[in-house]
């Protein structure tokens, strides 16, 4: 399966211990990668072949193209 979406999104940690897990492209969808951010840290990512969805889970910042978020969840 191929993507034509080059984004970048970029995630942003508010604090200390935030998850950015990465979902599975395809009929599977499961946890692949869960990469943990410390405050201050940035991850800067794609959608890819093997990457459809990502769920992020702590206080974060979040670029899309869609716009910016603030995830202010406890
Ligand atoms: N190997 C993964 C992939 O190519 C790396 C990855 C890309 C990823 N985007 C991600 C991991 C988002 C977690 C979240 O798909």
């Amino acid at each position: 399966m191929s993507t034509s979406n080059n984004d970048f999104f970029v995630i942003k940690a508010l604090e200390d211990g935030v998850n950015v897990i990465g979902l599975t492209r395809g009929t599977d969808t499961r946890f692949h990668h869960s990469e943990k951010l410390d405050r201050g840290e940035v991850m800067i990512a794609q959608f890819t072949e093997h990457t459809s969805a990502v769920k992020v889970r702590g206080k974060a910042t979040i670029q899309t193209s869609h716009g910016e978020m603030k995830n202010d969840a406890e």
